[in-house]
């Protein structure tokens, strides 16, 4: 029997109505929700879908997963179908997954992101893209999220193409190779257009196997996710929030963590609209349910009529 959220999580994500503020976040729900043939995604207020690019790819050699004590490690190499099948396969049962479907766009140009972008823009059920700016852009090197005139260019870019799809501009933690900090960086995607904030990808790691001396990672490197980055998370949501997402009335997707509902309700505090929910689900398919159900007895506690009543109310005692 499926759970049904009461009204008091009800969302709604830049005119995109939700039943709850949790989604299953990039990468981490299969292409297009496969996760919803082992778990009830009907309480969630969407699903993530894999990042796309325009060809396809097969991803970094294996192992590109493993376990750690905090969370996991991974280095998938955005292993995923391409745009043409895509197109032709995936988007054509995007209405029929059973919640909201984000889209995810990847690419190393601009040019890679509009085309995929504006291919997703046309599709019934895609009333929002987040575009993962954590890859290397081929002409300097350097990620899109790591570059603000590349960002910023990539942003306006999108949003041009797109047209009543919102877009949501994901971020990592960690900003390698510029002096701008996260919270700079929101602030160039919020200024090129963005409706939304995602927050954040992995954060770089590695680990090393000290029997065989190897890196436990095909790829040497990957991204770290799970309950250790949880605290990293919340202080980049809190800051994007006061610095740039409260006043200017764009939404944060935050993910990072995520097992627990007073995770979700951290976020929410620091001022998240809407939670993801990645390796959590990995560990424990009923993490979603728990959360879900948390937060709404969470919102009657609190005495509040709606959970957006809490976004951004941490007290600071200022
Ligand atoms: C196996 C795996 C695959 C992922 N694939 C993507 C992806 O394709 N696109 C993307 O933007 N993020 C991807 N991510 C990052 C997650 O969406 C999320 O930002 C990150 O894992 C932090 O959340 P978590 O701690 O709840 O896992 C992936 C993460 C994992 C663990």
């Amino acid at each position: 029997m499926g759970y049904a959220p009461s009204e008091r999580l009800g969302i709604d994500l830049c005119g995109v109505g939700m039943v709850s503020p949790v989604v299953l976040a990039a990468g981490t729900a299969g292409v297009l929700g496969e996760m919803g043939d082992v778990m009830d995604i009907s309480m969630l207020g969407g699903i993530v879908g894999k990042s796309i690019t325009r060809e396809a790819r097969e991803g970094n050699v294996f192992p590109r997963i493993t376990f750690t004590r905090g969370g996991m490690l991974n280095a998938i190499g955005l292993a995923n179908p391409g745009l043409g099948v895509w197109e032709s396969e995936i988007g054509p049962k995007v209405d029929g997954v059973g919640t909201n479907v984000i889209g995810s766009v990847a690419g190393d140009s601009v040019e890679e992101y509009v085309e995929i972008a504006s291919a997703m823009d046309g599709v019934e059920g895609v009333k929002i893209i987040e575009l993962n700016v954590s890859c290397p852009n081929v002409h300097s090197g350097l990620e899109f999220g790591a570059d603000p005139g590349a960002l910023g260019e990539l942003v306006s870019a999108v949003r041009g193409v797109t047209g009543n799809t919102k877009v949501f501009v994901k971020l990592s933690p960690i900003v390698v190779g510029t002096p701008s900090t996260v919270v700079d960086l929101a602030k160039v995607a919020v200024d090129a257009g963005a409706d939304g904030l995602v927050l954040c990808n992995t954060v770089p790691a590695m680990g090393i196997d000290v029997n065989t001396r190897r890196p436990v990672l095909s790829n040497v490197m990957g991204g770290m996710s799970g309950p250790a980055v949880h605290p990293i998370v919340v202080r980049l949501v809190h800051l994007v929030y006061r610095g740039i997402a409260g006043d200017a009335g764009v939404p944060i997707l935050a993910v990072g963590g995520v097992s627990r509902w007073e995770d979700a309700a951290e976020f929410i505090l620091a001022g998240a609209s809407c939670v993801g929910i990645g390796a959590g689900s990995f560990a424990d398919l009923r993490i979603p349910k728990k959360v879900v159900k948390g937060l709404d007895r969470w919102c009657l506690k609190q005495g509040v009529g709606s959970i957006g009543e809490l976004v951004g109310g941490v007290e600071l005692g200022e």
